[in-house]
């Protein structure tokens, strides 16, 4: 049975919630589950928005069917060329033999690798800023690389000024009928893992998303439809103001994140110590996060949200402690930048931790390094209660 919305006069939102999903890409927790979005456009010519993924294919196809109401589906755009929104492609030529697929060079080249059909007598090839007449609708294509993937378009209705924006603008969390984002609290409810698809996900390619942003401020937008979670058509400052600071690297908040990575618990002590001493400074929202126990991309999430970090790690063979040194290559692997850094290390007979931490931060990009780092050789002393107390007035007055 369909489960459809429209959006606007004569357009739809197809989409569906997978709940059952543990991993999206095999890697990210899930907990809430996870939407595809995706649109069809009836116009002279009918128009589908992207696929999408298969664990939500068999939904999709009834809703297809059901909004085309036994009409043909003319064309199908394709702004991102990635199988949570593109394998359902062979089935959709299969059924509609007539299908013109719309996408750039790249778009093509990878559907060739993925699939074993010809997609020539399909494809229509455009580039920036061409256009698409459905009849009153006129699509326009502006290129997003890198906003996942190198082949990424995104997609504007000149008609009813609506973007549709692949990737960007994502979430993680399935939908519930309240599609759209003013038809929930979203700053209290669904801003974090707004952070979190984005950071994990497009994090990496800041400047490619800062390029996308500056196309988006240039077009008179009614409404956003992403390809995952909730569509906008007011309040755009709300996720444009977010992704300007993510994409930039950026901070949104002015208080520390502790992360630690602890076997027998001192570690977790300092960490614990250093957060009271900084709440007795007055810093408010002061996180403590053991890696062990937290996801990483919540963590890396944690960490471009804040504006001040602090590692803590027992060293562990000689190396970090597993979960701090996946946390901190994580991070460099995103290109996480512009942080104040604080470290504190522990070691029973050759702490290397310290070093390691050091060396990692040193290789991101302005990252400022306070002093003192914190240097624990088992358990909390004395002599390290000081060193706390010069780290979270150093943290507190960076
Ligand atoms: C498997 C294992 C390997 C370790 N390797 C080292 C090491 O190479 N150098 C060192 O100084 N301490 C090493 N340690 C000791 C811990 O870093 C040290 O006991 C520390 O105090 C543990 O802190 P925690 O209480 O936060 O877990 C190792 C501990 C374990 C369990
Ligand atoms: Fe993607
Ligand atoms: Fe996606």
């Amino acid at each position: 049975m369909h489960n459809v919305r429209q959006i606007s006069e004569d357009s739809w939102w197809l989409g569906a919630s997978d709940r059952r999903l543990e991993l999206f890409e095999n890697t990210y927790p899930t907990p809430d589950g996870m939407s595809y979005d995706n649109y069809l456009i009836m116009d002279e010519k009918t128009c589908l928005l992207d696929g999408i993924d298969e664990g939500v294919s068999r939904q999709f196809m009834e809703n297809l069917e059901f909004v085309l109401g036994g009409r043909t589906l003319d064309y199908m755009v394709i702004n991102h060329m990635e199988p949570d929104h593109c394998v359902v492609i062979p089935q959709l030529v299969e059924r509609y033999p007539q299908i013109k697929l719309v996408g750039t060079t790249q778009t093509f080249k990878m559907l060739a690798q993925f699939f074993d059909f010809d997609p020539e007598p399909h494809a229509v090839r455009v580039k920036e800023g061409d256009t698409l007449e459905l009849g009153r609708h006129t699509l326009r294509f502006l290129l997003a690389p890198m906003v996942h993937w190198p082949e990424v378009m995104v997609t504007f209705d000149q008609l009813t000024h609506t973007l549709y924006s692949a990737d960007a603008f994502g979430e993680f969390g399935a939908l519930s009928g309240n599609i759209f984002a003013d038809e929930v609290d979203w700053e209290q409810d669904w801003a974090d893992e707004a952070r979190r698809y984005y950071v994990n996900i497009v994090g990496k390619y800041g400047p490619q998303t800062l390029a996308l942003l500056k196309k988006v401020q240039s077009l008179d937008i009614a409404m956003i439809c992403p390809l995952h979670g909730h569509l906008w058509r007011r309040d755009f400052q709300l996720i444009l103001d977010r992704y300007a600071k993510w994409a930039s690297y950026t901070p949104e908040l002015d208080s520390v994140a502790i992360f630690y990575g602890s076997i027998y618990g001192d570690t977790a002590c300092a960490a614990d110590i250093l957060s009271m001493r900084l709440a007795e400074r007055g810093l408010r929202n002061v996180r403590v996060y053991d890696c062990s126990k937290a996801d990483t991309s919540e963590l890396v999430s944690r960490a471009f949200q804040y504006s001040k970090l602090v590692f803590a790690s027992a060293t562990y063979n000689m190396g970090l402690f597993d979960s701090t040194r996946v946390l901190l290559e994580d991070l460099s692997s995103h290109a996480l930048r512009n942080r104040v850094v604080g470290v504190m290390e522990n070691g029973s007979w050759a702490p290397k931790a310290g070093s390691l931490m050091l060396e990692q931060l040193e290789g991101m990009s302005n990252m400022t390094i306070l002093e003192p780092v914190v240097r624990l050789k088992s358990g909390v002393k004395q002599s390290n209660l000081d060193e706390i107390e010069a780290l979270a007035d150093a943290l507190a007055n960076a």
